[in-house]
């Protein structure tokens, strides 16, 4: 199976060996272009597809919502997203069978199945760290999609905008800086939805030693992981989507 993943920086894609919930190939990476418009990243795709000469069913990622293959929003990429029937357009462009979903839950059910959150009930809330911040949330395994927990208002701000990498990037802040400000967010999150089971994704997921000594108390008690996919648990389960076709 194949799933192309589509982020604020990179339109990755790879084969995937569903039995292991793994790659099966190394991956493939076109930069995303500025602006990050439909006609541009749908040729991003494109490329990412003709480098394995993939032609059978396929799963994309968006960062944004998505429902029933339609772009509802686009908080990091261009606006011109919005309402397009993406399912439709990639589709046709390919003459592929071709599945759209949320990034993040992608890469929650990625790990849901494979990783972190593997055989665990309750609450789990899958958490994306990267351009923004992607919620996945769980309840006995079953997912409710397109929650956008990142957009949460915290303090008069956009959550993502003080507590995705990005941020911790632009405003140059320091690791423990940072999981403060990743704490606060998740006691939050936690005041919400009293999740048994945070999981953290994300390229910076392969980090975690750095700022999960930040994220205890001041209200946040769920147990934290890291994710175990980290960067590859959209592209799976992309993937994953696909094999459903
Ligand atoms: C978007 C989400 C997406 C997340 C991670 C947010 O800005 O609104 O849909 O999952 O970024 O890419």
């Amino acid at each position: 199976m194949f799933g192309v993943d589509i982020g604020g920086t990179g339109i990755k894609g790879a084969p995937v060996d569903l039995d292991k919930g793994d790659l099966s190939g190394e991956r493939y990476k076109v930069p995303t272009p500025h602006p990050a418009t439909p006609d541009g990243v749908i040729d991003g795709v494109a490329d990412v597809v003709a480098h394995f000469g993939w032609s059978g069913p396929l799963g994309v990622t968006f960062p944004g919502v998505v429902v029933d293959g339609v772009t509802r929003t686009a908080a990091n990429v261009d606006k011109g997203w919005v309402g397009v029937d993406a399912r439709a357009a990639l589709s046709e462009r390919l003459g592929l069978p071709v599945v759209v979903m949320n990034d993040a839950d992608a890469a929650g059910i990625a790990e849901m199945t494979f990783g972190a959150g593997r055989g665990r009930g309750g609450t789990v809330i899958v958490l994306t760290l990267g351009t923004g911040i992607g919620s996945a949330v769980f309840v006995d395994g079953r997912l409710v999609p397109n929650t956008e927990l990142g957009h949460l208002e915290l303090h008069g701000h956009d959550a993502e905008s003080r507590a995705s990498v990005k941020a911790r990037e632009d405003d140059d802040l320091s690791w423990e800086h940072w999981g403060h400000r990743l704490r606060k967010y998740l006691a939050h999150v936690e005041m919400l939805f009293s999740p048994d089971l945070f999981v953290l994704g994300g390229g910076v997921s392969r980090k975690a030693e750095k700022f999960l000594p930040y994220l205890h108390g001041h209200g946040l008690s769920a147990e934290i992981v890291p994710a175990e996919l980290q960067n590859n648990a959209g592209i799976v389960g992309a993937a994953m989507a696909a094999a459903k076709l």
